[in-house]
């Protein structure tokens, strides 16, 4: 039975990515929506310049591409930041699942 790193007990169902323990709102609030904005709509001042903000329009999201998008996250592309190195990737995941979530609306 291999240990978890991330846990003082082997393996507790909570157990999985490091995370920062902060929430998926806090997250997106702190790192994301002066961009995309609170909605994943984009803020109206960007968009404009770049209609791809408005997280509606991403295939990679409406095809449920979950590895693709956490890439997209992590690295980054075009004028889109990456965030491998500011935030755990138990955060990402987080994120991942949230601009799903804002995708829909
Ligand atoms: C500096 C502005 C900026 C910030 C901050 C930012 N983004 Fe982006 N993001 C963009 C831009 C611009 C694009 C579109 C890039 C393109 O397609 O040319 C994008 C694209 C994306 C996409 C991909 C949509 C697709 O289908 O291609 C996702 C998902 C995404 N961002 C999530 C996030 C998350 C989560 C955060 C916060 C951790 C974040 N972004 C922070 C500007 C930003």
């Amino acid at each position: 039975m291999s240990a978890c790193v991330t846990c003082p007990t082997s393996r507790p169902p909570s157990c999985g990515s490091p995370r920062s323990g902060l929430s998926a709102n806090v997250l997106w609030s702190e790192h994301c929506a002066v961009c995309h904005g609170a909605d994943g709509r984009g803020v109206p001042a960007r968009r404009g310049l770049d209609p791809r903000l408005d997280l509606r329009r991403s295939e990679m999201l409406a095809a449920n591409d979950h590895g693709l998008v956490f890439q997209r996250i992590a690295y980054g592309y075009a004028a889109m930041p990456g965030f491998a190195h500011k935030l755990p990737r138990g955060d990402i995941e987080l994120l991942v699942e949230l601009a799903a979530e804002l995708a829909k609306r």
